[in-house]
Order: C-alpha cells, then sequence, then structure tokens
C-alpha cells in the first residue's frame, strides 16, 4: 500500500481577502505553527494582490506560498493573466490549477492542460484540481470524469522526470456546501488517482501527492489526513477563518505525531 508520511494543508483564500487581512492571518497561522516539532505542510494561497506580502511574511518559514492560477503561456499578449515567471518572482512556490470555480467561468480542460504544462516548464509545483458534479456522481460515472479530466490536463505531457505534481480531489457537490465526501470513497478516488497519473507521467510514488477537497473542517480533517492514501487536504471556506485553519492545522500535527512513534 502507498504510503507518504507527508501531509498538506492548502488554504485556498479564493477572492476573500484583502492585503491587510491576509497579513494578519498569515502572521496568526506562523504564531499558531510556532514550537510544534511534528507539523504538516502548510501551503498559503492568496489573492495575487496580497501574494507580495505575504511572501514576504512567510521569508525563511516552513509556511510555503501558493497562487491561485496562472497563464497559459509563458509570457506575453494575456490581458488578466499572470505568469508562472511573476508568481516565481513574488516567491510563490505553489500554483492551483483547474478549480472548477475556474472551469465555471470559462476554462475548458484545453485551458487547463495550457496552464499546466506552462507551471511545468516552470518551478513551481501545480496542484491540479479535478472533481464530478453531483449529476456525474449520481449517473454513476465520477471516476470516469475525473479519469477523462486528468487525461486532458495531462495531453502531451508524457514524463515529468523528477518534477512534482499534486492533483486536489474536489467534487464540486462538496465544495463549500458543508456536505463533504466520505472518507472510504475519498481513499478509493485517490488511489485510482494516483494510479492514472502514474502510468500517464511515470512520475515516482513520493512526487505525486493527492489531496482532498471540499467542505474540510475543523471537525473532519483528522479522519481525512490520517489516511495514507490521503496526502492532504485543500481547504476554502475553513481556511480563511483563523479558528478553523488552526483546528486543521493541529489535525495534522496530531496524525504526524502519531505516525512518527
Ligand atoms: P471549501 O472549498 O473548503 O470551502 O469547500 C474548497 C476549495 O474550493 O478548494
Amino acid at each position: 500500500m502507498y504510503c507518504n508520511d507527508m501531509k498538506y494543508i492548502v488554504g485556498n483564500w479564493k477572492m476573500n481577502l484583502g492585503i491587510r487581512e491576509s497579513i494578519a492571518l498569515t502572521r496568526e497561522i506562523l504564531r499558531a505553527l510556532r514550537g510544534k516539532d511534528f507539523a504538516p505542510s502548510v501551503v498559503l494561497c492568496p489573492s495575487f494582490t496580497a501574494l507580495g506580502e505575504v511572501s514576504k511574511i512567510l521569508a525563511r518559514t516552513r509556511v510555503s506560498l501558493g497562487a491561485q492560477n496562472c497563464g497559459p503561456e509563458k509570457q506575453g499578449s494575456f490581458t488578466g493573466e499572470v505568469s508562472v515567471g511573476m508568481l516565481e518572482d513574488v516567491g510563490s512556490q505553489y500554483v492551483i490549477i483547474g478549480h472548477s470555480e475556474q472551469r465555471a467561468l470559462g476554462d475548458t480542460d484545453e485551458i487547463v492542460n495550457s496552464r499546466l504544462k506552462t507551471a511545468f516548464n516552470s518551478k513551481l509545483t501545480p496542484i491540479l484540481c479535478v472533481g464530478e458534479s453531483a449529476e456525474v456522481r449520481d449517473a454513476g460515472g465520477a471516476y470516469e470524469f475525473i479519469e477523462y479530466q486528468i487525461k486532458n490536463a495531462l495531453q502531451g505531457i508524457k514524463s515529468l522526470r523528477s518534477k512534482k505534481i499534486m492533483v486536489a480531489y474536489e467534487p464540486i457537490w462538496a465544495i463549500g456546501t458543508g456536505n463533504y465526501a466520505t472518507v472510504g470513497d475519498t481513499v478509493e478516488a485517490h488511489a485510482k488517482i494516483r494510479e492514472l497519473v502514474t502510468q500517464i507521467t511515470g512520475a515516482k510514488d513520493e512526487n505525486i501527492s493527492v489531496l482532498y477537497g471540499g467542505s474540510v473542517n475543523g471537525k473532519n480533517a483528522y479522519s481525512f489526513l490520517r489516511e495514507s492514501e490521503i496526502d492532504g487536504v485543500l481547504v476554502g471556506g475553513a481556511s480563511i477563518k483563523l479558528k478553523s485553519f488552526k483546528e486543521i492545522i493541529e489535525a495534522g500535527c496530531e496524525v504526524i505525531s502519531a505516525q512518527s512513534v
């Protein structure tokens, strides 16, 4: 069975916090992690406008910075897009790609593929989001749908060599609804995703991380994080409130310290 000790907690702040609020929350999160010997890898994804300030606060800490999207090409005439080079410049190490909210606004599989290829040609680690709608799930086609999304996103990407890839399994019906997936279904989906990504890219186990996202909160985080198939969580709503995000971090710390004995 697959087993990787690293656990990721990614906070996706979406279009919620301004610069001042982002600075304040970042400082509190660092305070919450202070003195912890066993801590998960925390990645904060603020809005583009707050990346610079959050980056300064995160410098020389163990918390990483991520962006919520990247441009489909390295540079050029793409009004409104932010390039991977610009994200590297500002200190980003991760980038979310293909979030269902961006797909709903018009990101096709083809655009997601371009963004992902561009990210692979940079120093950023992409977090590719996939997940089925309620209709697809009710019709019994959840896995086929995820498979289709992953194959399309990885089109033309044959070998990742030593590159890292993160896939976030985020069923659309679970995002922001309070209606999260069962741990059992998530573990099953993650195992299939891992197998598929390995098959397509030949990436080594330790370079593939599969995260779960969709109504993760302080109460359910532990039950997801303790599973070896679940390398971490992508958190939206509960990541912009200090209390719930601290609880999720705490759950990650508990899982890691339990694994270390
Ligand atoms: P949620 O969002 O935690 O609010 O459900 C997750 C996401 O969209 O990444």
